[in-house]
């Protein structure tokens, strides 16, 4: 049920003025503040996580931007000889979510797994974060383990996963 196959109850259309496309060296340092703005208040991603992500891995990696504002990203990574796809990271600013950014984001991910040849998609959710969890569940995600203490002292995690249908 990856990306654009994806019902329009599950997948709600970009709204205008909305566009995704692959991370640009121009764009890091706008993925540093979106970060900041999106996780504020949680633990962040050093802003040099950034620029070595795009030296890394970058097609796995992909802005959203309203005009020319960078609003929103995802980080999708592959996890080696698992046949699964990681969503290692979403974010999108306060001030342009409830649009489809988040979800549209996460389908460009799954398309690339998808073109990667991965059969799941999965990630790691803070089992306290209502919005993200809602947005998951959403699109499909389903609760494979709770890992409690994953991300050490208070870093219980839920791992969710989706079968990516559009896989060989
Ligand atoms: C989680 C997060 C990425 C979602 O981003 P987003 O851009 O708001 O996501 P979407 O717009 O695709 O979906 C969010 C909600 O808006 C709704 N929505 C989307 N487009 C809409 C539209 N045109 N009209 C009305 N509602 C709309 C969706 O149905 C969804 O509602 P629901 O999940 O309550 O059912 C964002 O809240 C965020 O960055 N949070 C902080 C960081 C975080 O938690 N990241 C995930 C860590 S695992």
């Amino acid at each position: 049920m990856a990306n654009e196959d994806r019902s329009a109850t599950t997948l709600l259309p970009l709204q205008p003025g909305y566009s995704i496309r692959h991370c640009e060296r121009k764009d890091i340092d706008a993925v540093t503040v979106v970060e900041r703005e999106a996780f504020a208040g949680k633990t962040l991603y050093p802003d040099f996580f950034f620029a070595q992500t795009l030296d890394i891995n970058p097609e796995g990696f992909f802005v959203a931007h309203y005009d020319e504002l960078v609003v929103g990203y995802v980080i999708a990574a592959l996890g080696q000889g698992t046949g699964k796809g990681w969503i290692q990271s979403l974010g999108v600013v306060p001030a342009h979510r409830r649009r489809g950014v988040g979800s549209n984001l996460t389908a460009h991910a799954e398309k690339f797994m998808v073109g990667q040849g991965q059969k799941e998609s999965v990630l790691t959710v803070d089992p306290d974060n209502d919005v993200a969890l809602r947005l998951y569940r959403r699109l499909g995600y389903t609760q494979i383990e709770m890992l409690s203490g994953h991300f050490g002292k208070d870093g219980d995690r839920l791992l969710m996963g989706l079968t990516l249908e559009g896989s060989e």
